[in-house]
């Protein structure tokens, strides 16, 4: 190991966030047959640690413990989870640069942009603390005298909540958050790259005493862990960030016992630059919503649409801007572009490039893999490309920008909804009409305009068509995880009256 990573293991260990073993019914847990797995540093390649590899028995261990603290933790007043959870929350700040060096030994995000992500997910948080005081029920007008009709919101239960490698943290609390807001225990299987930031954030939750067996974490075998989660009557809900292809899985899994079940998964989003852009604020936006998390967001622009009078201006300034990225380390200083997550999202990219080129692309800039070896592609600029290229098709995952060119706005957003994702889209122009006309022309469930960062907690995220279900964050993300209970109260006295 490493001294540099000896000595971040080191004071996460002596902070106690650096577990190892699964989370269930508040004890930490080895697998049952003793099975590790490893956790891997993509920038160097180095084992950072070897945590418990669950499967089927300790997830069914943890749905039980889920729903027998589902009892009381539904129970306590919508104060008292408000309670725990900023607790949370203030933990989770105060181990903002921990949890951040965290997440970029595991996932090789820049420690800025890794800290940015404590921020950002730690507001989940923060808000659904806010949040939980506010499930408010509704009278409805009732259709007799003696008749008195409510809608109460009632949690839905135990929910699955599987998350993705690329926000270890943000990804956790934007479910988790809300689920125990409205009352819900959870079953959390984070990703087997990326699973010590979820330990540690489990860690803090147990802390800010959030009781036994409300919050369970479980990762491993995910095949198995999977289908103890769809199988289990016990679980009311399932929650999933990923691919689209696992998420249909997930979907058509959870039908056996008709869950309840959101969906953030895959997008191709455009990014529509207009000739009456401020060359500037594009450049920078489009900087900002391609190469974030070296381009292993859902939301990162996958296509770079841009109009024939400011193509090749854009073109240049966006290289130049790219040309100034640095890649490396992700504790190294001043470094913004880290390793991709692993070799087959390497050679993923790789097939990506090598199809644009083969087509008729133009490498503009970088093209291949970085002279840092292990995972770390150089970030590329891709000209003429064309709607038919892979690049252009599917979701690349990585840190290549391909830039295409269209004349008319008609035509821009034929290319833009020409696919079956619909999560975000970003325009870039100074006209007022043709904002509101292109955004609403867009079919997606983000739209970004002149602005290439778009996530906040306070707003609805997720995707149309094939992009997902459901929304995560805001007082939307509540309604994921409760209940429409209608209750009809009839006045018995005056029916028995009546009767009489
Ligand atoms: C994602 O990539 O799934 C989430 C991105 C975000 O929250 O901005």
């Amino acid at each position: 190991m490493s001294v540099g990573m000896k000595s971040v293991t080191d004071r996460l260990r002596d902070s106690g966030l650096l577990r190892t073993q699964g989370l269930i019914g508040g004890k930490w847990i080895d697998a049952y047959d003793g099975k590790t797995l490893e956790v891997h540093n993509p920038a160097t390649g180095e084992v950072i640690a070897n945590v418990s590899c669950m499967g089927g028995k300790e997830t069914k261990d943890a749905i039980s413990s889920a729903f027998d603290a589902f009892n009381s933790w539904s129970k306590l007043t919508a104060a008292e989870r408000s309670k725990g959870l900023r607790k949370w929350y203030d933990l989770l700040m105060a181990h903002k640069e921990e949890l951040g060096q965290l997440i970029t030994l595991e996932q090789g995000k820049p420690l800025k942009e890794a800290v940015g992500e404590v921020d950002y997910g730690a507001k989940f948080i923060e808000f659904y603390a806010e949040e939980a005081k506010r499930v408010y029920g509704e009278i409805i007008p009732a259709t007799l005298p003696d008749r008195r009709l409510f809608v109460l919101k009632q949690p839905v239960g135990v929910a699955g909540a599987i998350t993705p490698w690329n926000f270890p943290l943000a990804m956790i609390t934007r479910k988790v958050g809300p689920a125990l807001a409205c009352g819900c225990t959870v079953v959390v299987k984070p990703s087997e790259f990326t699973p010590l930031t979820a330990l540690a954030a489990a860690e803090l939750a147990l802390q800010a005493g959030i009781p036994p067996g409300v919050v369970n974490v479980v990762m491993g075998n995910a095949p198995d862990i999977g289908d103890a989660l769809l199988t289990s009557p016990q679980v009311r809900k399932i929650t999933f960030t990923g691919s689209t292809a696992v998420g249909k899985k997930l979907m058509a899994g959870a039908a056996g016992t008709v869950k309840k079940v959101s969906l953030e998964l895959g997008g191709n989003a455009p990014c529509i630059v207009f000739d009456d852009a401020d060359l500037n604020v594009a450049v920078n936006g489009a900087l900002a919503a391609k190469f974030r998390n070296s381009g292993q967001t859902c939301v990162c622009a996958n296509r770079v649409l841009v109009q024939e009078g400011i193509y090749e201006k854009f073109a240049d300034a966006f290289s130049k801007a790219v040309k100034n990225l640095k890649v490396g380390d992700g504790f190294g200083e001043g470094v913004v572009q880290g390793p991709l997550i692993n070799k087959a999202a390497l050679e993923k990219v790789e097939t990506f490039v090598e199809d644009a080129v083969s087509k008729g692309a133009k490498v503009l800039l970088g093209g291949r893999r970085h002279s840092l070896g292990m995972t770390f592609y150089e970030p590329t600029v891709l000209s003429n490309v064309k709607s038919e290229m892979l690049v252009s098709r599917e979701e690349v995952f990585g840190p290549v920008a391909p830039l295409l060119c269209f004349k008319t706005e008609e035509e821009a957003i034929h290319m833009a909804n020409d696919t079956n994702a619909g999560l975000a889209a970003y325009i870039f122009t100074n006209n007022l009409q043709r904002t509101w006309r292109v955004s609403e022309a867009l079919e997606y469930g983000l739209v970004g305009v002149n602005e290439g960062l778009i996530s906040t907690e306070v707003a609805p995220f997720g995707g149309v068509k094939q992009s997902g279900l459901g929304r995560e964050g805001s007082k939307y993300g509540m309604d994921e995880f409760l209940e429409e209970l209608h209750l009809f109260i009839t006045d018995a006295t005056n029916l028995n009256d009546l009767l009489l």
